[in-house]
């Protein structure tokens, strides 16, 4: 018999019962069906579809409805029995520090089949981000109580604009997915609560993401990702964290090295306040490199040359202010020394991420690299290793330099990877938020 276009078809005769069960998308229609009908009508009375998903169903029945001859058999019916929607649509919010961050993503698995991984794809649907740099700047640094409030002011209505300009209805979403932390405990409730709120109101299910798991992920929303396997590596570099994971599935991160003082950006952020330049540092040293001279000054690159993979960068920023003090002091601090000294502070970031990551492909044989986090939006960072996989023959793979930093999207699409591969969704509910959460705690999927 012919059946069309299905992907994989099982068919068994059981005591008078055909029973199909087949992979068809819901674009193959009921072709796959017509072969089925043909030699069901032979010998069934009667038939009753199942189908795994209710959006089927009007479509379905209407075909059964016409092709079964209904003098002769019994159409008994259709069932949907449970939901199995290859395609969701996750609306994302993001607030775990200084940036107000919505997203509607919609993803589906890839064409390895239903199992998430890095071969399901993405497609952002709407975004919205407020960042509160200039609110925190006169401080140079996030004011905790400050950021919490400018969530509250600027996070709903982010939510109806990302949801306006997708399009999509609230009823088509699939879960409702916040920042559940790490961050900063009153700006983590604002989402928190938004989310839960809404989730309760629209009844649907919402989902608590860890934030490095979003940066760590973001990468993957690349086409380019298609061929990145488990198991990778990933250099996660942010504000507050210097990492290097063997990630070998959703969940599944294996801590290889970690900085054991400052996280890579907060060396940015320190020697760009030591040499007087804005807050973010890292843009701004970034800003400053261009017009420097990175070997005028030597700083050192801490445990380069050690066997860990573990990181320093307290050392480094000592090492500007020593450098700093004497510029001062001897009134030498001008502008090309600042562009100067940004140069190598930019320098010296990369070649101890980059000589880590070499080291870590070298130890674990592993020779796919994503790289996360706001570090990972630095243009020389990005140059060395691209020049870095070009030697080396590996492949290194970003998030886009605005996906980098914090955003919605991230939160959205480590959400939808977690529903695909079958996570199951909770029900809006009391609900607290993890401030400290180690990624390697992280619930499995
Ligand atoms: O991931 P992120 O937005 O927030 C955290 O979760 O920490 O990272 C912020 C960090 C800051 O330290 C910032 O200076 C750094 O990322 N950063 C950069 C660049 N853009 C942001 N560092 C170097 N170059 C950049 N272009
Ligand atoms: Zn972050």
């Amino acid at each position: 018999m012919a059946l069309h276009r299905s992907r994989f078809f099982p068919l068994a005769l059981r005591r008078g019962f055909f029973i199909e069960l087949s992979g068809a998308q819901l674009g193959e229609q009921t072709d796959l069906f017509d072969g089925a009908l043909k030699a069901a009508k032979g010998s069934l009375k009667g038939l009753v579809f199942f189908d795994s998903n209710n959006r089927h169903r009007g479509r379905l029945s209407k075909k059964f409805s016409g092709a079964w001859p209904r003098k002769t058999h019994k159409y008994l019916g259709h069932r949907g029995f449970w939901q199995v929607s290859p395609v969701v649509h996750v609306l994302g919010i993001e607030t775990s520090c200084d940036e107000t961050g919505v997203a509607l993503i919609r993803a589906q698995p890839g064409p390895g089949g239903g199992q998430a991984g890095p071969r399901a794809t993405g497609e952002i649907l709407a975004q919205a981000l407020h960042s509160q740099v200039a609110l925190h700047a006169a401080y140079g640094g996030v004011v905790p109580e400050l950021a919490s409030r400018d969530h509250i002011q600027k996070l709903a209505g982010l939510v109806e604009r990302v949801m306006s300009e997708a399009g999509v209805d609230w009823a088509a979403l699939d879960a409702i997915a916040f920042t559940e932390g790490p961050g900063l405990a009153g700006a983590l409730l604002v989402g928190a609560s938004l989310a839960q709120g809404l989730a309760a109101a629209v009844n649907k299910p919402v989902i608590g993401v860890h934030h490095l798991e979003g940066h760590l992920l973001s990468p993957l929303l690349d086409p380019a990702a298609g061929d990145i396997k488990f198991p990778f590596l990933a250099l996660l570099v942010s504000g507050g964290h210097t990492q290097i994971m063997r990630v070998d599935g959703l969940g599944r991160y294996a801590l290889l090295g970690e900085t054991i003082d400052d996280a890579a950006g907060e060396a940015f952020d320190k020697s760009a306040q030591l040499l007087g330049l804005g807050y973010p540092g890292g843009p701004e040293i970034a800003r400053w490199s261009t017009s420097g001279r990175a070997d005028r000054f030597d700083l050192p690159r801490p445990l380069m040359r050690r066997p860990t993979l573990d990181f320093s960068f307290a050392g480094l920023k000592t090492a500007v202010l020593t450098h700093v003090q004497k510029l001062r002091s001897s009134l030498a601090l001008d502008d090309q020394a600042r562009a100067d000294m940004a140069a190598a502070v930019q320098a010296a970031i990369v070649d101890v991420l980059t000589g880590k990551c070499r080291k870590a492909m070298r130890d674990t044989e592993i020779h796919q690299l994503v790289i996360a986090g706001g570090v990972g939006a630095n243009q020389a960072l990005r140059q060395a290793f691209a020049e870095f996989s070009r030697q080396d023959q590996c492949q290194v793979l970003f998030a886009p330099p605005h996906l980098c930093t914090d955003n919605g999207v991230m939160i959205a699409w480590a959400a939808a990877l977690r529903v695909l591969a079958g996570q199951p969704p909770s029900r809006a509910s009391g609900f607290s938020v993890r401030p400290r959460w180690p990624l390697t705690e992280l619930p499995l999927v």
